[in-house]
C-alpha cells in the first residue's frame, strides 16, 4: 500500500487527462514506443481472443494493431477522461472500429467473464488501489484469458524527483509501485502464472523546460495527495533548473523511465477483497 501522500487523486488526473486529450498524440512519442513493445510481446503467446478491452486505452493509439493482429476481434476501449475516447473511437477502419466506453478502471461497467484479452498500456499507475482494478480484471476476464500491461516503477522520473527534492520536500513527480508490489497484487487476486520484468529507457531534453511541458502535455501532471498547493514560483522554477542541471551529460538532460512490464491469466476465482484491506 502507498503512504496517503502518495496515493493519486483520481478526479484530478481525469480532468488532466481529459484536457490533454487534443495534443495527447504528438506528445506521446515515449508511450507509442512503450505501447508498441507491449504488442510485441503478444507474438509470444498463442492465443485468438474475440473480444479485448484496451483499458485506459487514451486516445487508442495501440488499437489499430490489434485490429491487425486479431482479424476477428471486437475491441472495447475504456477510458476514465471522455475527449480521450473521442479520437479513439476513429480508429480503425469501417465496420471494424473500438466500442468505447468511458469509465473507471477500478469500477468496470462490463459483466463478469466479457474478455479474453485485457490490454493495458502505462494506465496501471493512474489507480489508487492496484487490487480493487486486479480484482475487477479477474472478474471481466474468462478464466484462462489474458491480461497484458505495462505501468512504470519508482525509478521513473528519478531526476526530476531528485532535483523537486533539492527545491523543497515535495512530492513533484507520482509516485510509483514496483514490479514486486505489482506481481504480489496479482497473486493476491488470484491471477495464475504472472511474469514481471523491467525495461529501462532514457530519453533526452535539451533543458528541463522541454520536460516539463512534455509531461504537460500527455497529462501527466503530479496527482499525489502530497502535491504541493499553489502556484510555483519563478525563484523555485529557477532552483529547479539549477539542480536538474546537474544531470547534464554530453549536452543533453536524461529523463530516466522504468517500465515495468506484466502479464498473468485469468483463474476465474472471485477475489473479494475485505474493506479493512482497502481503508486507511
Ligand atoms: C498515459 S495514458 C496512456 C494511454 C494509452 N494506453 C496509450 O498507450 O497511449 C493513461 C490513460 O489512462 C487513463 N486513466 C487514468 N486513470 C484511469 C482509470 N482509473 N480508469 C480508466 N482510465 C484511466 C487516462 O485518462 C489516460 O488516457
Amino acid at each position: 500500500m502507498q503512504p496517503a501522500d502518495q496515493i493519486p487523486d483520481k478526479m484530478m488526473a481525469r480532468r488532466s487527462f481529459e484536457s490533454a486529450a487534443a495534443a495527447y498524440d504528438q506528445a506521446a512519442a515515449l508511450q507509442q514506443e512503450i505501447g508498441q513493445r507491449l504488442l510485441q510481446r503478444l507474438d509470444l503467446v498463442k492465443i485468438q481472443p474475440e473480444r479485448i478491452l484496451d483499458l485506459g486505452s487514451g486516445t487508442g493509439q495501440c488499437i489499430p494493431d490489434l485490429f491487425a493482429r486479431y482479424k476477428k476481434a471486437q475491441v472495447v476501449a475504456l477510458d476514465i477522461a471522455l475527449p480521450m475516447l473521442e479520437h479513439a473511437r476513429k480508429r480503425g477502419r469501417w465496420l471494424r472500429r473500438p466500442r468505447c466506453v468511458c469509465g473507471d478502471a477500478e469500477s468496470l461497467p462490463f459483466a463478469d467473464s466479457s474478455f479474453d484479452l485485457v490490454f493495458s498500456n502505462l494506465m496501471l499507475q493512474w489507480c489508487v488501489e492496484l487490487e480493487v482494478v486486479f480484482a475487477e480484471l479477474q472478474r471481466v476476464l474468462r478464466p484462462g484469458g489474458l491480461l497484458l500491461f505495462t505501468s512504470f516503477g519508482p525509478d521513473t522520473l528519478g531526476e526530476l524527483r531528485g532535483s523537486w527534492q533539492q527545491v523543497d520536500g515535495y512530492s513533484h513527480v507520482n509516485a510509483f509501485l514496483d514490479m514486486h508490489d505489482v506481481g504480489d497484487a496479482l497473486v493476491r487476486m488470484r491471477f495464475a502464472d504472472p511474469v514481471m520484468d523491467v525495461e529501462r529507457l532514457t530519453v533526452t531534453y535539451p533543458d528541463v523546460w522541454k520536460l516539463m511541458r512534455e509531461l504537460k502535455q500527455i497529462g501527466a501532471h503530479n496527482v499525489t495527495a502530497g502535491r504541493p498547493r499553489g502556484l510555483t514560483g519563478k525563484t523555485r522554477m529557477q532552483r529547479l533548473v539549477g539542480a536538474y542541471e546537474h544531470y547534464r551529460s554530453n549536452g543533453v538532460l536524461p529523463a530516466s523511465y522504468e517500465i515495468v512490464n506484466g502479464h498473468a491469466w485469468s483463474t476465474g476465482n472471485e477475489c473479494g477483497i475485505s474493506l479493512e484491506s482497502i481503508t486507511r
